[in-house]
Parts: structure tokens; sequence; C-alpha cells
């Protein structure tokens, strides 16, 4: 098909004229720098990853940096941008590149993909990117892209539609290494910006696409049929409790076990998840030991019991993850005494400290709102 032979050289020309120009990551060829873009890209915006990259690179500068530093601070650097296996993946890749690779990147998909954290079109970036390896890419702005031009059905997740795409998005290479970077990005950039899920270029009108007279589903009347949608199911919803305990300025916070969600990052004390019922969306009530014994370690309950007094019913927040939705109910319990914890995982943290730990974004922001408010007015 002709299109086969000609997309390349037309989608370049396109970047030329439409594509993104000028990111602090691009042109660039060392692969530490292409890999920590590629990863911070993945689920933040390029507006963020503007803000938030060079700060990274600053703090991290090179491979060997980063698998020095404790994983602690690197979640601290990545507070804010979510999604945190990212942050965890990323030390231990640094360490593995540094172990296994004295440092050095390697230059083939294959052993990328081997990497942690690091997928087949993630290891094709970086391939293509850093070591112009005419390697592909498959995100899902490239399947929706691919899935249009050349009307694939089928649901993406089915393997075999899922392998389509792969040979056609090697088939669709340019020929010349050199051109990787460019062909790369502008991939990137026509599914994010011209060929994009709701309203492409070819139904708004605003543009005229360089594919229009190629593309299969266009010519068809079905572009917004493709790439075929699955039914998504309502994601559960959970409530937990949350013990907000203050003395002073310090606030005791606790840190999440590595596996679990926001793993490793330091958080409230909470009860353990149940299933969200109806009636708890309104006046939940519940008494101080119940808050302390479902939030903190039973053994230390009569000793609290003595130094906390009172327990007053702070805000509710929903925060939504991709598989779940969490609600949160706060619980405000100001203590007379720094009771000492025998556990490490809980410490008392001055609020003016909270920036040194990395904290799930709305524990920081619900966090950020006390520090405004003196220790005084939350002590009744
Ligand atoms: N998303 C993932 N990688 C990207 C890149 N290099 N530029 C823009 N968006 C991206």
């Amino acid at each position: 098909m002709a299109l086969i032979k000609t997309f390349a050289k037309k989608l370049i020309a396109w970047h030329g004229v439409d594509g993104r120009q000028g990111l602090p990551w691009q042109n660039n060829r060392d692969p530490y720098a292409v890999w920590v873009s590629e990863i911070m890209l993945q689920q933040t915006q390029v507006a963020t990853v503007l803000e938030r990259y060079p700060r990274f690179m600053k703090r991290f500068p090179t491979v060997k940096k980063l698998a020095a530093a404790s994983v602690d601070e690197v979640l601290a650097e990545w507070a804010g941008l979510g999604y945190y296996s990212r942050a965890r993946n990323l030390h231990a890749c640094a360490q593995q590149v540094v172990e296994q690779f004295s440092g050095i990147f390697p230059s083939e998909p294959e052993l990328l993909e081997q990497l942690k954290g690091i997928g087949r079109s993630t290891a094709g970036a970086i391939a293509a990117f850093a070591f112009h390896e005419r390697a592909p890419i498959l995100d899902a702005n490239v399947k929706r892209i691919l899935a249009r031009l050349f009307c694939i059905d089928g649901p993406l997740q089915d393997k075999a539609v899922n392998d389509r795409l792969w040979s056609l998005a090697n088939t669709l290479l340019p020929t010349q290494a050199e051109n990787m970077p460019v062909y790369t990005q502008a991939l990137m950039d026509f599914g994010a910006t011209w060929c994009t899920t709701r309203k492409p270029v070819c139904l708004t009108g605003v543009k005229k696409c360089p594919f229009a007279k190629d593309c299969q589903a266009n010519l068809s009347g079905q572009v917004l049929l493709f790439p075929q949608k699955t039914i998504k199911t309502k994601s559960p919803e959970f409530d937990c409790d949350m013990l907000l305990m203050r003395y002073g300025n310090f606030v005791l916070l606790q840190k999440r076990p590595s596996r679990a969600i926001w793993g490793g990052l330091w958080s409230l004390p909470e009860s353990t998840w149940v299933p969200k019922v109806k009636a708890s969306e309104s006046g939940a009530v519940l008494d101080l030991k119940a808050v302390l014994s479902q939030t903190l370690p039973k053994e230390n309950l009569p000793s609290l019991m003595k130094v906390c007094k009172t327990v007053r019913q702070g805000k509710r927040i929903k925060h939504v993850f991709t598989h779940r939705r969490l609600w949160m109910q706060i619980w405000h319990v100001p203590a007379t005494q720094a009771y000492l914890f025998t556990h490490s995982e809980l410490q008392w943290v001055p609020l003016a400290k909270l920036g040194e730990y990395g904290l799930p974004q709305p524990i920081k922001v619900l966090l950020q709102g006390l520090n405004l408010v003196r220790g005084d007015d939350l002590k009744s």
C-alpha cells in the first residue's frame, strides 16, 4: 500500500511545521536524560513536565547520582507527579544500570525492556531518541493513529490486534536511522495534538490532516469508531478513616508499605479500607478509642488514650485512583504529648519540614492547609 512507503516522510514533514519543537529533552542523546523524560511524560502533561523535569535533572544529574540516592529522596522529589511506582521503578532501574551495565544504558530495545519500569514502547522511544535505533513505539496515541489509518478492528487488549499493531509500527519506520528521533517525536505529537480521541482535526476541519486521503477510517467516515472501545466498568469505591494527630506544630506521619498504593510515601495513619456504604456519606460518628484503635498499633492504645482527650471530625476527601475511588474521613486528634512510638514507620514531623517527605498529593494539600493555621486553633 502506498501509505506504508510514504508515511514516515509525510509525518516528518508534518512535524517540521506543526510538531512540538524545542522541548528540553529533545535533541538530547544522553540516554539518562531521555529515559527520565519519557518516564515523567508517561502519565503527566507536557506543561507539568516542563516545570518539573529540569528540577529533577538538577537534583539527580546522572544515573549514578540517582542510584546512590535513597528511594525516599527520589519519592520526595517526585511528590505531586502521581503514579509513584514510576519513581520507585526509576530508582530501582538506576541501580540496575549501575550494577548490571556499569552505569551505561544499553542501546538495544530488548535489553532496555528488561529494566525496571521500562515497557516495550518506552524501550523503543529511548532507543530511538538516544541511540537512533530503528525501534518502534506503540503507546495509546500511536495505537489510535494506526487503528484509524488501517481500520484495525477488535479491542486493543486482544493479543492478535496488539501483534498486528506492533508489526505495522515496525513496517512504517523511516529507512534512515538518523530520522528516528524526529519520526518518533512526530508520532507522539501527532497523536497527542491532531489525531486525538474525541476531536481529531479531520472532523473539526480546523487543520488539514496530511493523511486524509490515505486514512481508511476517514475515507469510510468511521474515524470515531477506531480504535474499538472496550466497555469500562466503574471502579469500586472504598471508605477509610485517617488520623490527623497533632502535637503543637508536629503531625504524626506513617510510612506506607512499599507494595501498597502510595507505597513508600509518608501519609496519615489510616484504617483498613472497606467497601463504601451509602450511609457513610453523611454524619459519620466515631469515638476516640475507635479512631485510635483502627489507625494505630493496638499495643499503644492504653497510653495513647492518656495523651489524647478529644476527637473532632474533619474533612471527607475523595481521591480517584486508576482502579479505585477512595473516600478518606479525616479525624483531628490533638495530643498533649508527642507520644513516642517504637515503630520507625511512625514519626512526628514538624509542619515546616513536610517538604522533605514524599506525601500523597491529597494529604500534602490537606497538611499545607494546616500549616497556614496556628497549632492552637486545632487543639480544641
Ligand atoms: N509522551 C511520552 N513521551 C513524549 C515525548 N517525548 N514528547 C511528548 N510527549 C510524550
